[in-house]
């Protein structure tokens, strides 16, 4: 069944120096060797009645989805002058665009006359918008330009019914919006230390292939699947732990974001070469996590697969949008279909393993209200993104030491 996985590209892609790619390399060997993996001191007590409490969510969705930058999708998604998408993000509809000036510019989706939603769920290119209930119409910037038989409706000042937009950065090849109209989106300081890591993927420099949905559970629920190799061999047996050891992974923390990398079954023969030998791309299963959902796979390939996972409009709900970009566009029918197949075998493996399980542990919450999830201390990035969590509520800095 290996024949089904995504390729490994020898001397792929260079997102890490040799010199860094191979001491991470040394100490996933390292881990190997000693059934040993990257650790947290002490393990951690989450109590259940923190993922079920609806006051808590709602402080949440206000004080960490309303306050930071949210990855929203890649900038090859939108390459072009008048492309488009829309989407619902953490409840509200919301237009990316990139306008005639080439900028991207994230929008409220809701007509200013009478609040219908302008566009629906979906992405294309234009010129310019239209609200289907009165034709109403926006240029990309968002700037109304038309209102029909204004001499009956009565005067508009078109200035004062702009689309309401929102704060909107592009870093590394990825799209950042800001939930609050107002807000400094202060990218470059959330981002930190991770930022140049992201900037070696080279991601800008990609092809859009596909982008699927996928709706899921509880965010925190959902969260806690994406940062840990210990559920490979049980959850994965057939996919996932076929070509990654399970449980052998190291962690590397920028501030609230994190790289995981994990070992894979490759490095085993690797081992038995000569270590100037090693090849970092063909034994590292790479995935830099960006704070609160972002999970980007296969930097050193000629796939990468990016997942963004984002609440959802209540408590029990969360929505992924996962991105397949190409290093290399699909020149040949054969091309293509090997670039479907990883990027359909990556949507498959969450949607029936990770965010079947997921939703079963959402169904199983109620059940253990008075309990405590225990996060080991082998799943040491779950218990990262927990405390940038509690920082965060806490309104402590999430940058710095820990
Ligand atoms: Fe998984």
């Amino acid at each position: 069944m290996t024949e089904t996985l995504p390729q490994y590209t020898s001397g792929a892609h260079t997102a890490l120096s040799r010199e860094e790619a191979m001491s991470i390399l040394d100490r996933l060997a390292s881990h190997l060797r000693n059934q040993t993996t990257d650790m947290a001191p002490e393990q951690l007590k989450v109590p259940i009645s923190e993922y079920l409490d609806q006051d808590l969510w709602e402080r949440e969705i206000k004080e960490i989805f309303h306050a930071i930058p949210l990855p929203v999708g890649t900038s090859a998604e939108l390459a072009n002058v008048g492309d488009f998408k829309t989407m619902r993000v953490v409840g509200k509809e919301i237009i990316l665009v990139r306008g005639k000036d080439g900028t991207m510019r994230a929008m409220i989706n809701v007509c200013r006359h009478r609040a219908m939603k302008l566009l629906p769920d979906g992405c294309g290119s234009a010129r310019r918008f239209t609200c289907g209930y009165h034709s109403w119409t926006y240029d990309t910037d968002g700037k109304l330009t038309g209102v029909p038989g204004e001499d009956t409706f009565g005067e508009v000042n078109k200035e004062d019914y702009s689309l309401v937009q929102l704060p909107c950065e592009e870093r590394a090849g990825f799209i950042f919006i800001g939930l609050t109209p107002d807000m400094d989106l202060g990218i470059d300081a959330w981002l930190g230390e991770v930022l140049p890591h992201l900037e070696a993927l080279e991601l800008d420099k990609c092809t859009h292939f596909t982008t699927k949905t996928l709706p899921g559970p509880n965010w925190k629920v959902t969260l806690d699947g994406y940062l840990e190799g210990y559920h490979f061999s049980s959850l994965h047996a057939k996919t996932v732990a076929l070509t990654n050891h399970t449980n052998r992974m190291t962690l590397d923390s920028f501030g609230p974001h994190v790289r995981n990398v994990f070992a894979l079954k490759t490095l085993d023969a690797m081992m038995e070469k000569p270590r100037d030998e090693w090849d970092p791309a063909e034994a590292m299963g790479l995935v830099y996590w960006v704070f609160p959902g972002m999970a980007i796979a296969g930097g050193l390939r000629e796939r990468t697969v990016i997942s963004i996972m984002l609440p959802g409009d209540s408590w029990s709900e969360s929505m992924t949008w996962q991105t397949t970009l190409l290093r290399t566009p699909p020149q040949t029918p054969e091309e293509f279909l090997e670039a479907e197949k990883t990027a359909e075998w990556f949507f498959a493996a969450f949607r029936d393993e990770d965010y079947t399980a997921q939703t079963d542990v959402q169904n199983g919450l109620a059940s253990l209200a008075d309990k405590y999830m225990t996060i080991g201390r082998n799943e040491i990035a779950v218990q990262h993104a927990h405390e940038t969590i509690r920082r965060l509520l806490a309104h402590e800095p999430v940058h710095g030491p820990r």
